[in-house]
């Protein structure tokens, strides 16, 4: 039994301070002002808020195979740190997970050593539209219309429309493959990490999302990052996510941190990144989604052409999101939304998104007032870096606990004897 004393809870829209009684199923039993029975492990959270643990619908965690960048307790681990509780896997890992045989082993792999809770995702491929509709248990099927990290890409039209109606949820990587390749060879020979701003333009990622759209059917545009997707997305009713780094970052900073700051789709300008903010606010963004792209910094300091697209995010994006809410970019209750509440409704991922009795007790506690500055030093992922390195923040994750186990405190992980447990999809 947990007790979680004196912390601000969101009860019917308003931010009231409770106490929150867990039970030994890892359950949320009770909720009340008074008058809860007290348990062997009591937490008093005064002055500090208690979020529903944020669930992040994207990420690498480079298990099988890529366990040189990554792996599932490395990466679980930067995510507890980052007050992150359940997490959905890419399937662009070695071997991408594309049969429901490989499915079952990653099962395995994460049922090991994810300290936090997991969802597997399933790789498109131009062959394995049968094996995806096997599959048993996952989020969706991920499906890139453009190469990117991996060689997981679909882009026969036929097969792209099979997938987006196959009656699994597909998690679109929107960027053009023609356009993409078209553009590269017009920079053939020229080595500035800005060009990727360029070879992967905006026209590259608007051209895919217009034809999804044509398309139609179940689907979500991951990482959409220009002022035309937010458009597109909200005439036509799609739903997407943006990343912190796109929210953050603008293309500039390729010239001061080059191929750290590489990833696909790249860093755009000054209004494409207000146009993804007036989205946010709006409710045309459904959730926000790190797409932690974990690379060596090995990797990362060679030339243009070979050094790999992606960067880590998982721990760093509510410490960003709550220094937003702090400057009134947002409002907390709509942070919630969207990297909990948003995400837990639109995957069906049972009894999670929420505080509130008979949910599973995956709470993020924050402090609002606390300043600290993100380090690289302090990152927990196995390559050890942030593109957000020095950047002050007023706001931080106090504590994680999944699934009723308060697994880090403080930015220190305080246990990892409990696993966390496979979500559950409606
Ligand atoms: C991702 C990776 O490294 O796996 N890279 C990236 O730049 N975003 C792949 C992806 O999501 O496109
Ligand atoms: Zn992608
Ligand atoms: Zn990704």
């Amino acid at each position: 039994m947990l007790l979680i004393k004196n912390c601000k809870v969101l009860v019917n829209g308003e931010f009231l301070e409770r106490n929150i009684l867990v039970g030994d199923d890892g359950k949320i039993e009770k909720i009340a002002a008074s008058g809860l029975k007290t348990a062997d492990d009591v937490i008093d959270a005064t002055g500090k808020y208690a979020l529903p643990g944020a669930i992040d619908i994207h990420v690498h965690f480079r298990e099988p195979g890529i366990t040189q960048k990554e792996d599932f307790l490395t990466g679980s681990r930067a995510a507890a740190a980052g007050g992150v509780t359940t997490i959905l896997d890419m399937p662009n890992t070695k071997p991408a997970t594309t049969t429901v045989a490989l499915l079952e082993e990653k099962r395995k792999l994460a049922a090991a050593k994810c300290l936090v809770n997991y969802g597997l995702y399933m790789g498109a491929t131009a062959t394995n539209l049968e094996e995806v509709k096997k599959a048993i248990n996952i989020p969706g099927v991920k499906l890139y219309m453009g190469s990117t990290t991996g060689d997981l890409v679909v882009t026969d039209k036929e097969m792209i429309r099979k997938f987006f109606h196959c009656g699994r949820k597909v998690v679109v990587h929107a960027e053009d493959e023609e356009l993409m390749k078209k553009n590269s060879e017009m920079f053939k020979g020229q080595s500035d990490p800005s060009i990727h701003a360029k070879i992967r333009g905006n026209e590259v990622a608007g051209a895919a999302v217009r034809e999804a759209a044509i398309i139609g059917g179940n689907i979500h545009i991951t990482h959409s990052s220009t002022r035309e997707e937010m458009m597109l997305i909200k005439a036509k009713g799609l739903s997407c996510d943006v990343t912190p780094h796109h929210l953050f970052l603008m293309a500039e900073e390729l010239k001061k941190q080059g191929n750290y700051v590489k990833m696909n789709p790249p860093l755009r300008s000054k209004e494409d990144v207000e146009a993804l903010w007036d989205a946010v606010k709006d409710g045309t963004v459904s959730c926000i989604a790190t797409d932690h792209a974990p690379h060596l910094r090995e990797e990362k300091e060679q030339g243009y052409w070979e050094a790999p697209s992606g960067v880590p995010g998982v721990q760093t994006m509510l410490p960003l999101m709550l220094d937003a809410v702090n400057k009134k970019r947002l409002s907390l209750q709509q942070l919630i939304k969207l990297t909990s509440e948003n995400p837990a409704a639109m995957f069906g991922i049972k009894n999670k998104g929420k505080i509130a009795a008979g949910y599973d007790a995956d709470i993020t506690l924050v402090d609002m007032k606390e300043e600290k500055t993100i380090k690289n030093d302090d990152m927990l992922s196995k390559c050890g870096w942030t593109p957000f390195d020095g950047w002050k923040v007023k706001g931080v994750v106090a504590a994680a606990v999944v699934n009723g186990n308060v697994i880090c405190s403080n930015g220190e992980i305080t246990n990892e004897k409990v696993k966390g447990k496979e979500v559950i999809f409606a």
